[in-house]
This record gives C-alpha cells, structure tokens and sequence, in this order.
C-alpha cells in the first residue's frame, strides 16, 4: 500500500504534468497548520523554471485536481497547496492500512541477517546503572530488525575472561586455599555445587580490586591467576565455570525483570581460539607490526582529522585484550553464523574502540564480504546533580539501587505494590528510551513515574484505559469492521495511525527506539483529548458508535504494538 503522502505526490504530478509542469516534484508532508491535513511547497521551484507565481501555479494546479484522496485542494500564498482528505477515502485506507502494514513495512525495509550485540553484562560484577541503556535499547532494536522482517539474533557478549576473573579466583583462593580447585594434584571430578553463592560473588569481587589496588602482590598474583585460567589450567577453569553459572543464573533474573532476553549467551571467552586465529592471520600475512614488545595494526588514514591510535592485537606481557575478542568475536559472527549485519549497542564513550574494530575488518582482507557494521552508541544516565550516576564512594552505582528508586516513586501512586513495581520498570524503560540514544539525561525517579506527561505509566494508563472502553461495550467480543464512518472520528488521530509504519521505519533506519516513544506519546495523547468529550458505551447512534470502537481499537492495537517493540510490559489494569 501507498503512504498517503505518496498517492497525494502522484495525484499533484500528474495534475502537474496535464497542464505542462513537466518536471515537478512535490513532497508531501504534514500541515504545520490546522487549517488542512497534508501541504506541499511543491510549486516554489517550479516558479523558477516556468517564471511565474509561485501562487499562480498553486492555484493552477489546486483547481484543476482531480482527486479520489483529497476533498479539497487549497492554493495558499506565498505557494503551497493545502490538502485536506476525505472522510470517504480516509475510513477504506484506515481500514485497509491496517491490514497491511505489517507486510508492508517488511517490504519496505532493507533486510540483514543481524546480530545485536547488547547487555555487555560483565561476570562476578553487579550490573550497573550504565548497563541499563544497552539493555533497554538493544532489546528494542532487536523487536524493530524482526518486526521489519530481518532474521536477527541478540547475543548478551558477556565480560568472563579479563582480569576480573582473575582476581574473583584469587581472592576465593585467599579465603579458602583448600579448596580442591587449588590443589594442582587433584585428579578426579570437581564438586557440582559451587562453593559461592551470588551474594558471595557481589563482595568478591570489589574486596579483590580494592586489594589489588594497594597490593601489587597480589594484583600480580591475579594476573597469574587469569594467564592460568587463559592457558586452560584445569581447577581454574573449573571454578570459573561455576563462578560464571552463578553470575549468569542472576543476571538472568534481572534481565527477566527488565523484560530483555537474549538467543546466544556467548562471552569473551568464547572467542579465545579464534583470537589467536586472527592474531595468526595478521602476523602471517605482515599486517601486525611489534611496538613496544605488544603487536599492533596501523588503522590511521590519509584525511584523519584526529589522532587515531593503532589496533591492539596482543599486549606486551603476551595477553590478548578487548580489541583482539572483539575482532575474534566479530570473525565468529560473519564467518559461522553469517551476519551481514551487527550492531553494537554499547556506551559512547567506547565509541574509539569501535572505531578501530571497524576500521580493522574494512582496511584489512578480514572477510571475503564485508559485513555492514553499526556503532550505536548511548550517552549517560545522570543522577538530578547532572552527573553520571555514582555511590557515594565515586563507584558506578549499582542497577538495584536505581531500580528500587523507582519503585519507592511508583509506589505513591498505587497500594498495590506488584503494580507499583511494573509500573516503575515501565516508567524507568520508557524514560531511557524515549531520550535520544546519544544523549546524556538526567533520571528523576518521581518525574518518569509521574502519570501524566511523557512518561511510561501515562502511556500505560491510556492503553488500560482504551481497553476498558472496548470491554465496557463489546466484552469478550472481537469488533469486526470493514466500514466505518470516519467523520466520527479525531481525523488527527486517524491520520497519525497511518503514520505507523513511517514510525518504525525511522526507528529502524537510524536505529533509534525514541522515535516510537515518541509516536507511542504522540496517539495517546490526541486519544486521551478526544476520551472525555465522548461516552462511547452510551452512545445511541450506531454508526457513530462503531466509529469510535474502531478508532479505539486500532488505538489499543498500535499503542500496544509500539510498547511491545520498545519491549515494555503493558497492564490490564492500573
Ligand atoms: N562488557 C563491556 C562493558 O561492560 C561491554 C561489552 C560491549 N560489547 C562489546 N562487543 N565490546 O563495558
């Protein structure tokens, strides 16, 4: 199907070309204005070649027009025509948009076997506040690729295999040297059990960075332990396996919560043999060169503006870093599972670091066929002072504290704590997606669960609302509509829902999910306008009636179809 802008281009264009316009161009948009649905400044440019009026051809090409979409076409100084559409042909496109526009909008999308990479969560370490937003905003742009028809996988890339790990296991070694994971003479099977528990690993952790922060000992120690645990040294690996399942088992948990999911659980770890594949690969190939006893790989170009640092392959110690799982991760995605597409959804101060893995895979025989590789990046979330959020101690602040934040604002609106709390989750998903990706907001707990503005519970609120219309008056019944009388209707409202598909073909091609909060905002609130001057369950004329339940159900439909794709949980009732 045609967006209505397009059918309304051809009509101008031909009307154009009868009367000798032969190379006219009209965008068609929005009226800024109230006085008419669409407008175009069309005619302007053709002033130029034809010179005339801009308001003479306006005029021209407005009265002789004839039109199936529009009911009255309005020249309008300096030069534009103003459209206003009929109720006749805006009841059967509504009608018929909306059983289209699913298909339609695969069709009208480039499509990519893609992989998102999202979450970022690191083993042994509390997520924090900063990985809110990856998790938020990947998971949406996951719902968005699949729903505009691109086969897509979310993979979580978890933090197992640096340093980190190294000092979780020094510091169990610390506190129970005898266990059999230490004991380099032990043969048999480890112990299924774990010998920590998550609340063990959230202290663990912290202990052994602040230790290994004054004590180089034992900072050396670590790095013993992670160089063991890379080489493969079987009690190491075991624990850490351990220590990785409890992680996972919690993370999980909080994922679940946030309603973000992944298919793959993949880690740096997972890219060990093919890091030193393409470690190999550079060094055979005379690609690497060594500085400093580390291996790197010149990156820079002829125009670079700024200073651009070579890619890290190996360190100078000999270990393999972040750059060098990256690339290795991103050989595994492209050659074995075959992405065309991946997109990184991770913090924008890390955007150097992607810089330079892209920069690697294009200038370098990588791959037969380049991958489309995508950085999209996320600014800060800020605490009211207009900071990054942080503990007192100047630490990342834990991801439980904020939420409860949340969930202590939610709960002074409502007795009921479960709805409280997912109307928190809710609210703080909506407020982190609803700003510019690249933007630094500041996050109020008691202004995004605020219930009106725009704020996730208000949207909440408009859908149980809408759907307590429809229960009110059909019940457990379907409405079935093939006809309707859209003169009934808020035609702003109708006009915004065949905006749908623009909606998320935006999200998807500048990969930005605020674009359908906006939207989301957008139909809620001309509905909620609209709600108090009507009383549909009392309404005596049919006609009107069914016009209205139609309008309230493409409502409930769209509006729950947009929160579903920034993956926020919608409620019966609030
Ligand atoms: N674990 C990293 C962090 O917490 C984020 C990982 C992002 N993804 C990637 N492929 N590097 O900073």
């Amino acid at each position: 199907m045609k967006y209505i802008e397009e059918l309304l281009e051809e009509e101008l264009k031909s009307t154009a070309s009868v009367l000798g316009y032969t190379d006219a161009n009209f965008a068609v948009t929005t009226c800024t204005l109230p006085i008419a649905d669409y407008q175009t400044s069309g005619c302007m440019s053709l002033a130029k070649t034809y010179h005339k009026s801009p308001f003479d051809i306006a005029s021209e090409i407005a009265s002789n027009m004839k039109s199936i979409v529009a009911d009255k076409v309005e020249a309008c100084r300096p030069g534009y025509i103003n459209i206003t559409i009929s109720h006749e042909f805006l009841s059967k496109y509504l009608v018929e948009f909306m059983e289209n526009y699913e298909n339609d909008t695969k069709s009208r999308a480039t499509h990519y076997k893609t992989i998102i990479d999202y979450g970022g969560a690191n083993v042994a370490k509390p997520l924090h506040v900063g990985h809110l937003r990856t998790a938020n905003i990947g998971e949406s742009l996951k719902r968005i690729c699949r729903f505009v028809g691109c086969e897509t996988i979310g993979d979580v890339h978890l933090g197992d295999w640096g340093l980190q790990m190294g000092l979780v296991i020094t510091e169990i070694k610390h506190n129970h040297p005898d266990l059999v994971y230490f004991d380099d003479n032990f043969a048999g099977k480890y112990p299924k059990e774990p010998p920590i528990t998550i609340d063990d690993l959230n202290t663990l952790y912290p202990t052994a960075r602040e230790k290994s922060k004054d004590d180089e000992n034992y900072l050396n120690e670590a790095k013993q332990a992670t160089y063991y645990l890379q080489q493969g040294k079987r009690g190491y690996v075991a624990l850490w396996k351990q220590i990785v399942d409890v992680s996972k088992k919690d993370l999980k948990k909080n994922y679940d919560m946030l309603n973000v999911d992944f298919d793959l659980w993949l880690g740096e770890s997972d890219a060990q043999s093919d890091s030193e594949k393409m470690v190999k690969f550079f060094v055979d190939n005379g690609y690497a060169k060594k500085s400093e006893g580390a291996l790197i790989v010149d990156i820079k170009h002829d125009d670079d503006k700024k200073e651009m640092p070579p890619f890290m392959l190996v360190k100078s110690d000999g270990a393999i870093l972040y750059s060098t799982t990256d690339l290795a991760t991103l050989y595994d995605r492209v050659t074995r599972q075959k992405a065309e597409r991946v997109i990184y959804v991770v913090d924008n101060r890390q955007e150097l670091h992607f810089t330079q893995l892209f920069r690697v895979c294009n200038d370098y025989p990588v791959f037969e066929k380049k991958p489309k590789l995508d950085f999209a990046g996320f600014g800060t979330i800020n605490g009211k002072d207009g900071k990054p959020y942080k503990t007192r101690d100047g630490k990342a602040m834990s991801l439980e504290i904020l939420i409860n934040a949340v969930k202590e604002s939610a709960r002074k609106h409502t007795d009921d704590t479960n709805i409280a709390d997912s109307v928190a989750i809710s609210a703080l998903k909506f407020a982190d997606l609803s700003i510019l990706r690249t933007k630094d907001y500041i996050c109020d707990p008691d202004k995004i669960c605020a219930f009106d503005g725009k704020t996730g519970p208000y949207l909440l609120y408009s859908l149980t609302r809408a759907k307590s219309i429809l229960r009110k008056v059909l019940g457990e019944n379907n409405l079935v509509v093939n006809d309707f009388d859209s003169s009934y209707c808020n035609k702003d409202l109708l006009l915004a829902f065949t905006q749908f598909e623009k909606a998320i073909l935006e999200a998807y091609d500048t990969l930005s999910p605020n674009i359908l909060c906006d939207y989301a905002y957008k139909i809620a609130n001309i509905f909620n306008s609209n709600y108090s001057k009507t009383n549909i369950s009392k309404e005596e004329n049919k006609a009107k009636q069914t016009a209205l339940l139609y309008e309230t159900s493409c409502l409930v439909l769209l509006l729950e179809k947009t929160l579903n794709l920034l993956a926020i949980k919608t409620l019966d009732k609030m």
